[in-house]
């Protein structure tokens, strides 16, 4: 709801209030944003101002009493004595800083115009709540607009702001911020996401009560080192109480979020396109619009602030087919063959995948121009006739007769210096002329301010996707950016490029989703590196990251589920050692945790012991049983490896009749008998069948401790020893009993006992290091 009565502004979503006022002066006075209020009588939360501290200054001599300083304000500009972050910093063409954006008019509507160049929230009623408030320059002719939208159910507001060259002459925009939340205290928890390749969304708190606290890249993407999303939270906050405020922003460029505590104790927070490598000419008669914000409030912890996001995420932000649609389970070639694949051994390999239970073959990097390593060939989109001489149709007729569907890698964002493309056209590629360029993977990004590369991606992806039966396309991007520059663009416009970039590669990106409506897509950028919510407004899911040793993965993706919605991390169970760890974790541990994300595989199956595949095949199966809930379902977190020996997470049908429960150790520590399986999101009155399935385990887990309980001495690394592990298994615990939804929640169901040290039969649960379990529950 917004309301608007004597310029005081109201948004209203389910539990939370939105409020800010038109103040005497003609500037907005932010006045309260969290839990819902009944906002009767506004002056009770707006400050009182009658004098200005000493040593600061007075906005002017009409209002002597307010110091810009010292104000909650909804939109700061610089200059007029609001010394903390501001909103919008522009130089004039008279060289004048200043800015003081007042007052002009608000507008409510029912609408929502799409961005020019950018992505945005949507609904798909196509009615909108939404505000407009425009502010105009006290001095030059220039206006902001401030545009709010609702999304009421998920308690989510979103900001986007536009500026407006009114004036003669052309104006040089040095920053504009999508969101900004003036608080009138401090001691604010800010939560970011921090990280690196395969090392993504790790979790890091700072209380900020003086200074500044800043998450923010130039990578030129959004980037594995600081992801967009971030929170606040007021002291005390857990996962399941207290006050916690989730702020995102639709966008995969350079982004910057800053809070920072004024003397006077405020707080103020700030999102948007990162200052520091951003200057962009607005000409007279045009504007420039900042990405989206988006901004959530729950006083129900960091869960209840998740369960917001997730909800707008997966209504508001990800479009197309595959919104509503479970997601295929996936083996993906990459980890079992690099670049060494071939016709035969994809085939191959597709079969194994077929005869365990998978649907969707993909091919990843590797099958075009001369590329058997990661030097050449990027932008050369030809397929390689000596791996796969009956081209990509050949090979997809032939994955397709299987019953599987077949899918593809690209990297259309890159080109090799070695390759027909950049020999062709070396004014395409983000380079200095001259310099020496600064490489990354053997590989230089293509130059997306430009029309014409764009529309070279446009036309070589889409005879790429039309040259044979593709269903799925993973689009990856290697590296980030050095060497801003565009060879196309003036002097004066090169503070553009990052921003123009993306703008660029969100046209390519809109064309290519609306004319292969069919192909599921998958963004991925050396795993993690541009998870956001630009990228998934065109693409539902992303390869949230190389790393898929399970522990990690447990880590990075309780990470992302912070701020994004399981169905849109998508996760693969690999072979051990891992291959970016060298770690060896259980089986049905890598199976557990991926198939909380968007389940896949990436190993070698056509060579995995039989056993394994056996195992494979029942995931596969239960997976698939249970998908619907894991992927459409509400997910919450209980424990994390931040914190404990111990991640637990659960997921919960929209009906709330069905859930599956994740339960995780990282090491063993004996003689720990009793654990506890606390469950989430049910409903308390139904009563629930909570059970698992028993596992069969290989005797040599146990070492020489098997002659405790077998009948014959059986000597440890023996031939006897082998024979005997084939035929004979150790049977693993089950729960199984009827409890009511109260009980799972608040109480819990104690499990049945670890081994510990003693007590190994098959009412024992095993429980080794990097153990796990998954929990069902049904009514
Ligand atoms: C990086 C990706 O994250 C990997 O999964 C794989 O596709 C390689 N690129 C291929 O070069």
């Amino acid at each position: 709801m917004i309301q608007t009565e004597n310029n005081n502004f109201i948004l209203t979503t389910e539990n939370t209030t939105y409020a800010f006022r038109v103040l005497p002066s003609g500037h907005l006075e932010h006045m309260y944003y969290g839990r819902k209020i009944t906002l009767k009588n506004i002056d009770a939360v707006t400050e009182k101002h009658a004098f200005v501290p000493a040593n600061s200054t007075q906005y002017s001599r009409e209002f002597d009493h307010f110091c810009l300083e010292d104000l909650c304000l909804e939109f700061s500009s610089y200059g007029k004595g609001d010394i903390w972050e501001p909103s919008v910093e522009i130089v004039h063409s008279d060289g004048v800083r200043t800015c003081d954006f007042l007052f002009e008019k608000f507008e409510v509507t029912d609408t929502k115009p799409e961005y020019k160049m950018l992505p945005g929230s949507y609904d798909e009623s196509g009615k909108y709540e939404h505000l407009c408030i425009t502010l105009k320059d006290k001095f030059y002719n220039h206006r902001i607009e401030l545009h709010y939208y609702v999304y009421s159910q998920c308690d989510v507001i979103c900001r986007s702001v536009k500026f407006i060259n009114g004036g003669n002459e052309s104006v040089v925009l040095n920053r504009l911020m999508s969101a900004q939340l003036d608080f009138s205290d401090s001691g604010f928890t800010f939560t970011s996401f921090h990280g690196a390749w395969a090392r993504e969304m790790q979790r890091s708190d700072a209380l900020v009560t003086q200074g500044k606290f800043v998450s923010s890249t130039v990578a030129g993407v959004s980037s594995n080192r600081a992801n967009p999303f971030v929170m606040l939270s007021r002291e005390g906050a857990t996962e399941d109480y207290g006050e916690v405020y989730g702020i995102n922003l639709i966008y995969s460029s350079n982004h910057y979020e800053a809070l920072e505590v004024t003397a006077y104790g405020k707080s103020r927070f700030v999102n948007g396109i990162n200052p520091a490598t951003f200057s962009y000419v607005v000409n007279p008669g045009e504007d420039f619009e900042s990405p989206e914000a988006v901004l959530t409030y729950s006083h129900e912890g960091f869960n209840g602030m998740s369960q917001n996001m997730h909800h707008f995420v997966k209504n508001h932000i990800i479009r197309g087919e595959w919104k509503n649609k479970v997601r295929p389970v996936l083996l993906n070639s990459w980890e079992a063959a690099y670049f060494d694949i071939n016709e035969r051994k994809l085939v191959n390999l597709a079969k194994a995948g077929k005869d365990a239970g998978i649907e969707l073959f993909v091919m990843d990097d590797g099958w075009f121009g001369e590329r058997n390593d990661d030097h050449r060939s990027l932008g050369d989109w030809v397929v390689n006739k000596k791996k796969l001489p009956n081209g990509l149709e050949g090979l997809c007729k032939k994955i397709n007769s299987l019953g599987l569907d077949f899918g593809i890698w690209v990297e259309p964002e890159m080109v090799n210096t070695d390759s027909n493309l950049y020999r062709a056209h070396p004014e395409w590629s983000i380079e200095i002329p001259g310099y020496e360029h600064t490489e990354g993977r053997n590989q230089r990004i293509l130059d997306l301010t430009q029309t014409a590369v764009q529309d070279y991606i446009i036309e070589s992806m889409s005879s790429v996707f039309s040259s044979a039966n593709i269903a799925y396309v993973k689009w990856d991007m290697n590296r980030i950016f050095t060497d801003f520059y565009s060879q196309k663009l003036g002097a004066e416009n090169q503070g553009e490029v990052a921003h123009r970039y993306v703008c660029g590669l969100y046209r390519c990106m809109k064309e290519l989703v609306k004319r292969f409506p069919h192909i599921l897509f998958e963004g991925c950028s050396a795993g993690g590196n541009r998870f956001d919510l630009g990228i998934l407004s065109f693409f539902p899911q992303i390869w949230a990251s190389d790393d898929t040793d399970a522990v990690c993965r447990a880590e990075i993706q309780n990470g992302y589920s912070y701020g994004y919605p399981m169905n849109t991390v998508s996760a693969h169970v690999s072979a051990c050692p891992n291959h970016q760890t060298l770690r060896t974790t259980p089986l049905e541990t890598r199976f557990n945790v991926s198939a909380f994300g968007v389940c896949g595989y990436e190993c070698n199956l056509a060579e995995m012991k039989k056993d394994e595949v056996a195992a494979v095949k029942a995931q596969i199966e239960l997976y698939k049983k249970w998908r619907e809930v894991l992927q459409t379902g509400d997910f919450y977190r209980s424990r994390n490896f931040l914190t404990s020996n111990t991640t637990e997470w659960i997921c919960v049908s929209k009906d709330k009749k069905k859930a599956v429960g994740f339960m995780m150790q990282k090491l063993v520590r004996p003689n720990t008998r009793y654990e506890c399986f606390k469950a989430h999101g049910l409903d308390p009155d139904a009563e629930y069948h909570f059970y698992s399935f028993g596992m069969k385990y290989n005797i040599k887990n146990f070492g020489s401790l098997v002659n405790t309980v077998s009948p014959i001495h059986i000597k440890q690394d023996s031939l006897l020893e082998d024979i005997i592990a084939k035929f004979v298994k150790i049977d693993g615990e089950t729960e199984d009993c009827l409890v009511n939804g109260d009980t799972l929640m608040y109480s819990g169901v104690k499990l049945k006992q670890a081994f510990a040290g003693t007590g190994l039969n098959e009412e024992t649960r095993y429980y080794p290091d990097f153990g796990s379990r998954l929990y069902f529950m049904e009514c």
